[in-house]
Protein backbone atom coordinates (compact mmCIF):
# COMPACT_ATOMS: atom_id res chain seq x y z
CA UNK A 1 0.00 0.00 0.00
CA UNK A 2 2.66 2.57 0.79
CA UNK A 3 4.92 1.70 -1.92
CA UNK A 4 1.95 2.28 -4.19
CA UNK A 5 1.45 5.80 -2.63
CA UNK A 6 5.00 6.69 -3.36
CA UNK A 7 4.50 5.47 -7.08
CA UNK A 8 1.46 7.47 -7.56
CA UNK A 9 3.25 10.42 -6.25
CA UNK A 10 6.58 10.45 -7.90
CA UNK A 11 4.73 9.68 -11.57
CA UNK A 12 2.33 13.03 -10.27
CA UNK A 13 5.44 14.78 -9.68
CA UNK A 14 7.22 13.98 -12.73
CA UNK A 15 4.43 14.53 -14.97
CA UNK A 16 3.78 17.77 -13.20
CA UNK A 17 6.99 19.32 -13.62
CA UNK A 18 6.95 18.45 -16.99
CA UNK A 19 4.05 20.52 -17.57
CA UNK A 20 5.28 23.21 -15.18
CA UNK A 21 7.94 23.03 -17.99
CA UNK A 22 5.90 23.37 -20.99
CA UNK A 23 4.21 26.33 -19.81
CA UNK A 24 6.94 28.47 -18.61
CA UNK A 25 6.00 31.73 -19.20
CA UNK A 26 8.30 34.72 -19.66
CA UNK A 27 7.10 36.70 -16.73
CA UNK A 28 9.67 38.97 -17.75
CA UNK A 29 7.97 40.39 -20.57
CA UNK A 30 4.98 40.01 -19.05
CA UNK A 31 6.23 42.79 -16.31
CA UNK A 32 7.36 44.57 -18.73
CA UNK A 33 4.09 45.37 -20.48
CA UNK A 34 1.68 44.98 -17.63
CA UNK A 35 3.25 48.69 -16.97
CA UNK A 36 3.73 49.53 -20.30
CA UNK A 37 -0.36 49.47 -19.68
CA UNK A 38 -0.32 52.61 -17.92
CA UNK A 39 1.56 54.84 -20.53
CA UNK A 40 -1.60 54.31 -23.05
CA UNK A 41 -3.77 55.06 -19.93
CA UNK A 42 -1.81 58.35 -19.23
CA UNK A 43 -3.57 62.09 -19.55
CA UNK A 44 -2.35 65.21 -19.93
CA UNK A 45 1.04 66.33 -21.18
CA UNK A 46 2.95 63.03 -22.25
CA UNK A 47 6.93 63.38 -21.40
CA UNK A 48 9.52 63.16 -24.60
CA UNK A 49 10.19 59.42 -23.41
CA UNK A 50 6.95 58.20 -23.48
CA UNK A 51 6.70 55.12 -25.00
CA UNK A 52 2.98 54.50 -26.93
CA UNK A 53 4.16 56.81 -29.20
CA UNK A 54 0.09 56.66 -30.86
CA UNK A 55 -0.63 58.43 -27.64
CA UNK A 56 -0.63 62.55 -27.39
CA UNK A 57 -1.54 64.69 -25.02
CA UNK A 58 -4.54 65.25 -24.50
CA UNK A 59 -7.07 67.23 -21.76
CA UNK A 60 -4.87 69.81 -20.76
CA UNK A 61 -7.64 71.80 -19.09
CA UNK A 62 -8.87 69.38 -16.93
CA UNK A 63 -9.33 71.90 -13.98
CA UNK A 64 -9.07 74.98 -15.59
CA UNK A 65 -12.85 75.80 -15.48
CA UNK A 66 -12.59 76.01 -11.63
CA UNK A 67 -9.16 77.90 -11.98
CA UNK A 68 -7.13 74.76 -10.87
CA UNK A 69 -4.90 72.78 -12.47
CA UNK A 70 -5.96 69.01 -12.57
CA UNK A 71 -4.19 67.82 -15.24
CA UNK A 72 -2.60 64.30 -15.50
CA UNK A 73 -3.37 61.18 -13.86
CA UNK A 74 -4.92 58.12 -15.48
CA UNK A 75 -8.24 57.37 -17.68
CA UNK A 76 -10.00 54.79 -15.74
CA UNK A 77 -10.28 51.64 -18.10
CA UNK A 78 -11.93 52.14 -21.97
CA UNK A 79 -13.30 55.40 -21.06
CA UNK A 80 -11.59 59.17 -20.96
CA UNK A 81 -12.93 59.86 -17.18
CA UNK A 82 -10.51 60.33 -14.46
CA UNK A 83 -12.29 58.61 -11.42
CA UNK A 84 -9.80 59.26 -8.55
CA UNK A 85 -11.40 56.86 -6.39
CA UNK A 86 -10.28 53.82 -7.82
CA UNK A 87 -7.33 55.33 -9.76
CA UNK A 88 -6.30 55.83 -6.21
CA UNK A 89 -7.13 52.39 -5.36
CA UNK A 90 -4.55 51.37 -8.43
CA UNK A 91 -2.43 53.70 -7.34
CA UNK A 92 -1.80 51.93 -4.09
CA UNK A 93 -1.79 48.34 -5.29
CA UNK A 94 0.89 49.80 -7.67
CA UNK A 95 3.00 50.42 -5.07
CA UNK A 96 2.62 47.85 -2.42
CA UNK A 97 3.80 45.66 -5.61
CA UNK A 98 6.91 48.29 -6.00
CA UNK A 99 7.57 47.74 -1.87
CA UNK A 100 7.48 43.92 -1.77
CA UNK A 101 8.88 43.36 -5.04
CA UNK A 102 10.52 45.71 -6.49
CA UNK A 103 14.19 44.34 -6.01
CA UNK A 104 12.76 42.14 -8.63
CA UNK A 105 12.02 44.39 -11.16
CA UNK A 106 15.95 44.94 -12.80
CA UNK A 107 15.19 47.70 -15.24
CA UNK A 108 11.78 47.89 -15.27
CA UNK A 109 11.71 49.40 -11.24
CA UNK A 110 11.98 52.99 -12.92
CA UNK A 111 9.03 52.42 -14.99
CA UNK A 112 7.10 51.01 -12.05
CA UNK A 113 8.35 54.26 -10.09
CA UNK A 114 7.51 56.55 -12.95
CA UNK A 115 4.04 54.71 -13.46
CA UNK A 116 3.22 55.69 -9.55
CA UNK A 117 4.53 59.28 -10.09
CA UNK A 118 2.06 59.70 -12.96
CA UNK A 119 -0.90 59.05 -10.48
CA UNK A 120 0.46 60.77 -7.56
CA UNK A 121 1.59 64.01 -9.06
CA UNK A 122 -1.78 64.30 -9.97
CA UNK A 123 -3.13 63.19 -6.47
CA UNK A 124 -1.01 66.12 -4.99
CA UNK A 125 -2.48 68.18 -7.52
CA UNK A 126 -6.28 66.87 -5.97
CA UNK A 127 -5.35 67.75 -2.46
CA UNK A 128 -3.66 70.66 -2.47
CA UNK A 129 -6.14 73.25 -1.47
CA UNK A 130 -6.91 72.46 2.16
CA UNK A 131 -10.59 71.49 3.06
CA UNK A 132 -10.89 70.05 -0.92
CA UNK A 133 -10.64 66.90 -2.17
CA UNK A 134 -11.12 66.70 -5.75
CA UNK A 135 -12.88 63.50 -6.26
CA UNK A 136 -13.25 62.88 -10.33
CA UNK A 137 -12.75 64.90 -13.63
CA UNK A 138 -14.86 64.11 -16.22
CA UNK A 139 -18.74 63.79 -16.54
CA UNK A 140 -18.90 60.03 -16.78
CA UNK A 141 -22.11 60.25 -18.74
CA UNK A 142 -21.23 63.06 -21.72
CA UNK A 143 -17.88 60.74 -21.65
CA UNK A 144 -19.67 57.04 -22.23
CA UNK A 145 -22.08 58.38 -24.65
CA UNK A 146 -19.60 59.24 -26.87
CA UNK A 147 -16.79 57.32 -28.44
CA UNK A 148 -13.93 59.45 -28.88
CA UNK A 149 -10.27 59.59 -28.83
CA UNK A 150 -8.64 61.28 -25.63
CA UNK A 151 -6.50 63.40 -27.66
CA UNK A 152 -9.77 65.54 -29.47
CA UNK A 153 -12.79 64.73 -26.74
CA UNK A 154 -15.26 67.38 -26.46
CA UNK A 155 -17.49 66.20 -23.95
CA UNK A 156 -17.75 67.78 -20.41
CA UNK A 157 -14.93 67.74 -18.07
CA UNK A 158 -16.64 68.64 -15.14
CA UNK A 159 -15.07 68.42 -11.85
CA UNK A 160 -15.91 66.70 -9.10
CA UNK A 161 -14.82 67.33 -5.41
CA UNK A 162 -15.47 66.82 -1.85
CA UNK A 163 -15.50 68.90 1.08
CA UNK A 164 -15.60 69.89 4.86
CA UNK A 165 -20.15 70.23 4.21
CA UNK A 166 -19.91 67.59 1.18
CA UNK A 167 -17.98 65.09 2.42
CA UNK A 168 -16.34 62.03 0.74
CA UNK A 169 -14.65 60.06 2.96
CA UNK A 170 -14.21 56.61 0.70
CA UNK A 171 -12.60 59.14 -1.91
CA UNK A 172 -10.20 60.92 0.28
CA UNK A 173 -8.77 58.02 2.72
CA UNK A 174 -8.58 55.71 -0.64
CA UNK A 175 -6.03 58.92 -1.73
CA UNK A 176 -4.14 59.22 1.29
CA UNK A 177 -3.39 55.16 1.16
CA UNK A 178 -2.14 55.67 -2.12
CA UNK A 179 0.06 58.61 -1.19
CA UNK A 180 1.23 56.37 2.27
CA UNK A 181 1.83 53.44 -0.04
CA UNK A 182 3.32 55.68 -2.69
CA UNK A 183 5.97 57.66 0.22
CA UNK A 184 6.98 54.17 1.36
CA UNK A 185 7.99 52.86 -2.39
CA UNK A 186 10.20 56.29 -3.17
CA UNK A 187 11.82 55.69 0.14
CA UNK A 188 12.83 52.54 -0.68
CA UNK A 189 14.18 53.30 -3.68
CA UNK A 190 15.72 56.28 -4.04
CA UNK A 191 13.56 59.57 -3.79
CA UNK A 192 13.34 60.79 0.07
CA UNK A 193 12.84 64.25 -0.44
CA UNK A 194 9.71 63.41 -3.02
CA UNK A 195 8.55 60.95 -0.02
CA UNK A 196 8.45 62.85 2.43
CA UNK A 197 5.98 65.17 0.58
CA UNK A 198 3.92 62.18 0.24
CA UNK A 199 3.99 61.09 3.41
CA UNK A 200 2.75 64.78 4.99
CA UNK A 201 0.18 64.69 1.99
CA UNK A 202 -1.07 61.72 3.37
CA UNK A 203 -1.73 62.05 6.86
CA UNK A 204 -3.55 65.82 6.03
CA UNK A 205 -5.86 64.14 3.67
CA UNK A 206 -6.18 60.80 6.38
CA UNK A 207 -7.47 63.87 8.52
CA UNK A 208 -9.91 65.21 6.24
CA UNK A 209 -11.37 62.08 5.52
CA UNK A 210 -11.41 61.10 9.10
CA UNK A 211 -12.83 64.49 10.22
CA UNK A 212 -15.55 64.75 7.67
CA UNK A 213 -17.30 61.76 7.56
CA UNK A 214 -19.64 60.80 4.61
CA UNK A 215 -19.79 58.98 1.13
CA UNK A 216 -19.15 60.64 -2.13
CA UNK A 217 -22.25 58.52 -3.41
CA UNK A 218 -24.18 61.45 -1.76
CA UNK A 219 -21.85 64.57 -2.13
CA UNK A 220 -21.18 64.14 -5.98
CA UNK A 221 -23.91 62.19 -7.01
CA UNK A 222 -24.60 61.27 -10.73
CA UNK A 223 -20.55 61.36 -10.99
CA UNK A 224 -20.53 58.41 -8.58
CA UNK A 225 -23.54 56.26 -8.96
CA UNK A 226 -23.86 54.23 -11.19
CA UNK A 227 -19.86 54.07 -11.98
CA UNK A 228 -17.95 53.69 -9.05
CA UNK A 229 -20.93 54.29 -6.46
CA UNK A 230 -19.15 53.35 -2.54
CA UNK A 231 -21.38 50.31 -2.16
CA UNK A 232 -19.51 48.65 0.83
CA UNK A 233 -19.33 52.38 3.31
CA UNK A 234 -16.24 54.39 3.34
CA UNK A 235 -15.28 52.55 6.96
CA UNK A 236 -12.77 50.59 5.16
CA UNK A 237 -11.22 53.04 3.32
CA UNK A 238 -10.56 55.30 6.79
CA UNK A 239 -8.91 51.57 8.35
CA UNK A 240 -6.95 50.73 4.79
CA UNK A 241 -5.76 54.75 5.12
CA UNK A 242 -4.61 54.62 8.35
CA UNK A 243 -2.79 51.32 8.29
CA UNK A 244 -0.40 52.45 5.09
CA UNK A 245 0.06 55.53 7.87
CA UNK A 246 1.07 53.39 10.08
CA UNK A 247 3.44 51.41 7.83
CA UNK A 248 4.40 54.40 6.72
CA UNK A 249 5.01 56.65 10.10
CA UNK A 250 5.33 53.59 12.79
CA UNK A 251 3.11 56.16 15.17
CA UNK A 252 1.12 54.77 17.81
CA UNK A 253 -1.62 56.51 16.45
CA UNK A 254 -2.43 55.19 13.22
CA UNK A 255 -2.13 51.82 14.69
CA UNK A 256 -4.10 52.57 17.73
CA UNK A 257 -6.98 54.14 15.08
CA UNK A 258 -7.27 51.03 13.10
CA UNK A 259 -7.25 48.12 16.18
CA UNK A 260 -10.21 50.81 18.10
CA UNK A 261 -12.14 50.66 14.80
CA UNK A 262 -11.83 46.87 13.94
CA UNK A 263 -14.27 46.55 16.19
CA UNK A 264 -16.59 49.46 15.37
CA UNK A 265 -16.59 47.99 11.62
CA UNK A 266 -16.68 44.54 12.64
CA UNK A 267 -20.33 43.77 10.67
CA UNK A 268 -18.80 45.44 7.88
CA UNK A 269 -15.93 43.46 8.10
CA UNK A 270 -16.83 39.92 8.63
CA UNK A 271 -19.89 40.64 6.06
CA UNK A 272 -16.84 41.17 3.53
CA UNK A 273 -14.03 39.02 4.25
CA UNK A 274 -13.12 37.69 0.53
CA UNK A 275 -13.65 40.87 -0.77
CA UNK A 276 -10.83 43.22 -2.01
CA UNK A 277 -11.22 45.49 -4.98
CA UNK A 278 -12.03 49.46 -5.92
CA UNK A 279 -14.74 49.29 -3.40
CA UNK A 280 -14.01 46.93 -0.40
CA UNK A 281 -10.13 46.91 1.51
CA UNK A 282 -11.54 44.39 4.16
CA UNK A 283 -9.05 41.67 3.10
CA UNK A 284 -6.69 44.35 2.18
CA UNK A 285 -6.35 45.32 5.36
CA UNK A 286 -5.99 42.32 7.43
CA UNK A 287 -2.80 40.88 4.65
CA UNK A 288 -1.24 44.42 5.02
CA UNK A 289 -1.58 44.52 8.67
CA UNK A 290 -0.84 40.90 9.32
CA UNK A 291 3.29 41.81 9.05
CA UNK A 292 3.14 43.93 12.18
CA UNK A 293 1.00 41.74 13.69
CA UNK A 294 3.54 38.65 14.00
CA UNK A 295 6.24 41.25 14.17
CA UNK A 296 4.63 42.17 16.88
CA UNK A 297 3.61 38.70 17.75
CA UNK A 298 0.50 40.73 18.64
CA UNK A 299 -1.61 37.69 16.87
CA UNK A 300 -3.63 36.42 20.13
CA UNK A 301 -4.55 39.88 21.13
CA UNK A 302 -5.69 41.46 17.65
CA UNK A 303 -8.14 39.50 15.38
CA UNK A 304 -5.89 40.42 12.02
CA UNK A 305 -5.01 37.61 11.33
CA UNK A 306 -7.56 35.10 12.29
CA UNK A 307 -9.52 37.34 9.47
CA UNK A 308 -6.26 37.12 6.74
CA UNK A 309 -6.97 33.16 7.46
CA UNK A 310 -10.71 33.44 6.68
CA UNK A 311 -9.89 34.95 3.96
CA UNK A 312 -7.62 32.79 2.62
CA UNK A 313 -10.47 29.83 3.30
CA UNK A 314 -12.61 31.95 1.37
CA UNK A 315 -10.39 31.81 -1.67
CA UNK A 316 -8.27 28.44 -2.27
CA UNK A 317 -10.26 26.33 -4.03
CA UNK A 318 -9.31 23.11 -1.46
CA UNK A 319 -10.75 25.02 1.24
CA UNK A 320 -14.01 23.45 3.13
CA UNK A 321 -14.95 27.15 3.55
CA UNK A 322 -14.10 28.20 0.40
CA UNK A 323 -16.93 30.75 -1.06
CA UNK A 324 -15.48 32.29 -4.90
CA UNK A 325 -16.11 30.01 -7.89
CA UNK A 326 -14.02 29.04 -10.65
CA UNK A 327 -14.32 28.17 -14.16
CA UNK A 328 -13.51 24.55 -15.37
CA UNK A 329 -9.72 25.86 -16.61
CA UNK A 330 -9.03 27.34 -13.01
CA UNK A 331 -9.54 30.68 -13.44
CA UNK A 332 -10.89 32.46 -9.77
CA UNK A 333 -14.52 33.89 -10.28
CA UNK A 334 -16.61 36.63 -7.95
CA UNK A 335 -19.90 38.17 -8.99
CA UNK A 336 -19.83 41.25 -11.35
CA UNK A 337 -18.01 43.14 -14.25
CA UNK A 338 -14.92 43.11 -15.00
CA UNK A 339 -13.70 39.64 -13.26
CA UNK A 340 -10.08 39.79 -13.82
CA UNK A 341 -9.71 42.61 -11.07
CA UNK A 342 -11.00 39.74 -8.56
CA UNK A 343 -8.27 37.27 -10.14
CA UNK A 344 -5.33 39.85 -9.86
CA UNK A 345 -6.17 41.62 -6.53
CA UNK A 346 -7.22 38.67 -4.72
CA UNK A 347 -3.47 36.52 -6.03
CA UNK A 348 -2.25 39.77 -4.94
CA UNK A 349 -3.18 39.64 -1.73
CA UNK A 350 -2.55 35.95 -1.24
CA UNK A 351 1.13 35.63 -2.42
CA UNK A 352 1.72 38.63 -0.12
CA UNK A 353 0.34 36.66 3.16
CA UNK A 354 3.24 34.04 2.17
CA UNK A 355 5.64 36.33 2.28
CA UNK A 356 4.99 38.35 5.64
CA UNK A 357 4.20 34.72 7.05
CA UNK A 358 7.66 33.40 5.50
CA UNK A 359 9.78 33.07 8.98
CA UNK A 360 6.65 32.41 11.04
CA UNK A 361 5.17 29.56 12.84
CA UNK A 362 2.11 30.25 11.71
CA UNK A 363 -0.53 27.64 10.17
CA UNK A 364 -3.80 28.38 8.48
CA UNK A 365 -6.36 26.31 8.87
CA UNK A 366 -9.58 25.94 7.04
CA UNK A 367 -11.62 24.08 9.33
CA UNK A 368 -9.80 20.56 9.71
CA UNK A 369 -7.93 21.51 6.53
CA UNK A 370 -4.28 22.95 7.26
CA UNK A 371 -2.81 25.30 4.03
CA UNK A 372 0.62 25.05 3.61
CA UNK A 373 2.35 28.68 2.12
CA UNK A 374 3.21 26.86 -1.15
CA UNK A 375 -0.03 26.13 -1.87
CA UNK A 376 -0.76 29.93 -1.96
CA UNK A 377 1.82 30.51 -4.41
CA UNK A 378 0.98 27.35 -6.38
CA UNK A 379 -2.67 28.81 -6.43
CA UNK A 380 -1.48 32.82 -7.54
CA UNK A 381 0.62 31.40 -9.75
CA UNK A 382 -2.18 29.17 -12.08
CA UNK A 383 -4.14 32.17 -11.90
CA UNK A 384 -1.19 34.23 -13.88
CA UNK A 385 -0.73 31.60 -15.79
CA UNK A 386 -4.23 31.24 -16.54
CA UNK A 387 -4.24 34.70 -17.96
CA UNK A 388 -0.80 34.42 -19.53
CA UNK A 389 -2.74 31.81 -21.74
CA UNK A 390 -2.77 28.42 -19.65
CA UNK A 391 -6.41 27.90 -20.22
CA UNK A 392 -9.10 25.75 -22.43
CA UNK A 393 -8.57 28.75 -25.43
CA UNK A 394 -4.80 29.24 -25.27
CA UNK A 395 -5.24 32.60 -25.34
CA UNK A 396 -3.45 35.31 -23.57
CA UNK A 397 -5.74 38.00 -21.64
CA UNK A 398 -2.54 40.81 -22.02
CA UNK A 399 -2.65 42.36 -25.09
CA UNK A 400 0.86 42.08 -27.15
CA UNK A 401 1.36 39.06 -24.76
CA UNK A 402 2.38 36.03 -26.96
CA UNK A 403 0.95 35.21 -30.00
CA UNK A 404 -2.61 35.03 -29.53
CA UNK A 405 -5.02 37.39 -27.41
CA UNK A 406 -7.55 39.91 -27.35
CA UNK A 407 -8.23 42.05 -30.74
CA UNK A 408 -10.89 43.92 -30.16
CA UNK A 409 -10.68 45.40 -26.72
CA UNK A 410 -13.23 48.14 -25.20
CA UNK A 411 -10.98 50.75 -25.12
CA UNK A 412 -11.73 54.16 -27.37
CA UNK A 413 -7.68 55.16 -27.98
CA UNK A 414 -6.99 51.62 -29.27
CA UNK A 415 -10.05 51.38 -31.11
CA UNK A 416 -9.90 54.60 -32.81
CA UNK A 417 -7.15 55.44 -35.34
CA UNK A 418 -4.24 57.24 -34.12
CA UNK A 419 -4.02 61.02 -34.00
CA UNK A 420 -0.76 60.44 -36.30
CA UNK A 421 -2.52 57.59 -38.45
CA UNK A 422 -5.49 60.66 -39.35
CA UNK A 423 -5.02 63.78 -37.22
CA UNK A 424 -8.69 65.23 -38.44
CA UNK A 425 -10.75 66.01 -35.69
CA UNK A 426 -13.03 63.17 -35.01
CA UNK A 427 -16.15 63.87 -33.15
CA UNK A 428 -18.69 62.67 -30.68
CA UNK A 429 -20.41 60.33 -32.98
CA UNK A 430 -17.87 60.22 -35.51
CA UNK A 431 -16.15 57.16 -33.35
CA UNK A 432 -19.49 55.12 -33.66
CA UNK A 433 -18.36 53.31 -36.83
CA UNK A 434 -14.93 52.21 -35.17
CA UNK A 435 -17.01 51.24 -32.15
CA UNK A 436 -18.88 48.86 -34.09
CA UNK A 437 -16.46 47.33 -36.54
CA UNK A 438 -15.69 43.61 -36.47
CA UNK A 439 -12.17 44.62 -36.92
CA UNK A 440 -8.93 44.71 -34.77
CA UNK A 441 -8.36 47.41 -32.89
CA UNK A 442 -5.56 49.20 -35.13
CA UNK A 443 -3.84 50.81 -31.87
CA UNK A 444 -1.83 48.15 -29.29
CA UNK A 445 -2.73 48.85 -25.98
CA UNK A 446 0.28 46.21 -25.26
CA UNK A 447 0.38 45.15 -21.87
CA UNK A 448 -3.62 45.70 -21.46
CA UNK A 449 -5.29 42.73 -19.57
CA UNK A 450 -8.66 42.67 -20.36
CA UNK A 451 -12.35 41.87 -18.34
CA UNK A 452 -11.88 37.96 -19.00
CA UNK A 453 -13.78 34.91 -20.17
CA UNK A 454 -17.02 33.81 -18.82
CA UNK A 455 -17.30 31.30 -16.23
CA UNK A 456 -17.20 28.90 -18.71
CA UNK A 457 -13.85 30.19 -19.85
CA UNK A 458 -15.67 31.35 -23.21
CA UNK A 459 -14.57 34.52 -24.75
CA UNK A 460 -15.83 36.49 -27.31
CA UNK A 461 -13.48 39.05 -27.99
CA UNK A 462 -15.77 41.60 -28.74
CA UNK A 463 -15.37 45.57 -28.18
CA UNK A 464 -19.26 45.99 -27.84
CA UNK A 465 -18.85 43.25 -24.38
CA UNK A 466 -17.32 45.32 -22.28
CA UNK A 467 -17.58 42.92 -18.47
CA UNK A 468 -14.99 40.60 -20.79
CA UNK A 469 -13.25 43.43 -23.30
CA UNK A 470 -12.50 46.21 -21.47
CA UNK A 471 -9.15 46.63 -19.39
CA UNK A 472 -9.13 48.68 -16.29
CA UNK A 473 -6.11 49.98 -13.99
CA UNK A 474 -7.39 48.05 -11.53
CA UNK A 475 -6.83 45.22 -13.66
CA UNK A 476 -3.52 45.98 -13.94
CA UNK A 477 -1.93 46.94 -11.03
CA UNK A 478 -1.97 43.93 -8.74
CA UNK A 479 -0.24 42.35 -11.47
CA UNK A 480 2.87 43.91 -11.80
CA UNK A 481 3.97 42.63 -8.57
CA UNK A 482 3.04 39.00 -9.47
CA UNK A 483 4.78 39.31 -11.84
CA UNK A 484 8.01 40.82 -10.95
CA UNK A 485 7.70 38.03 -7.75
CA UNK A 486 7.14 34.81 -10.87
CA UNK A 487 10.18 36.81 -13.00
CA UNK A 488 12.85 36.45 -10.01
CA UNK A 489 11.65 32.82 -9.49
CA UNK A 490 11.62 31.56 -13.10
CA UNK A 491 14.31 30.27 -14.94
CA UNK A 492 14.17 32.94 -17.77
C1 LIG B 1 -23.97 54.35 -2.26
O1 LIG B 1 -25.06 54.18 -3.12
C2 LIG B 1 -25.48 52.84 -3.34
C3 LIG B 1 -26.54 52.81 -4.41
O2 LIG B 1 -27.55 53.72 -4.14
C4 LIG B 1 -25.91 52.21 -2.02
O3 LIG B 1 -26.26 50.87 -2.21
C5 LIG B 1 -24.77 52.33 -1.02
O4 LIG B 1 -25.17 51.86 0.24
C6 LIG B 1 -24.29 53.78 -0.90
N1 LIG B 1 -23.12 53.78 -0.06
C7 LIG B 1 -22.97 54.59 0.97
C8 LIG B 1 -21.68 54.47 1.70
O5 LIG B 1 -23.79 55.40 1.32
Amino acid sequence: MKILVVVVLLVGGLSSEAAAKANLHDYGDALSKSILFFEGQRSGKLPSNHRLTWRKDSALRDGADDGVDLTGGYYDAGDNVKFNFPMAFSTTMLAWGVIEYGKSMGPDLPHALEAVRWSTDYLLKSTATPGVVFAQVGDPNGDHNCWQRPEDMDTPRTVYKVTEKDPGSEVAAEIAAALAAASLAFKAFGDRPYSKVLLERASKVFEFADKYRGSYNDSIGSGACPFYCDFSGYQDELLWAAAWLHRATKRPIYWNYVVENIENFKPQIEASISEFGWDSKHAGINVLVSKYVLSQSLEGTTPFLSYADNFVCSVLPESPTNTVSFSPGGLLFKSGVCNMQHTTALSFLLLVYTRYLKNSKHVIRCNDVIVAQNQLVGFTRKQVDYILGDNPLSLSYMVGYGTKFPQRIHHRASSLPSMVQQPQHIDCKGGTPYFLTDRPNPNLLIGAVVGGPDIHDRFPDDRMDATTSEPTTYVNAPLVGLMAYFKARSSH
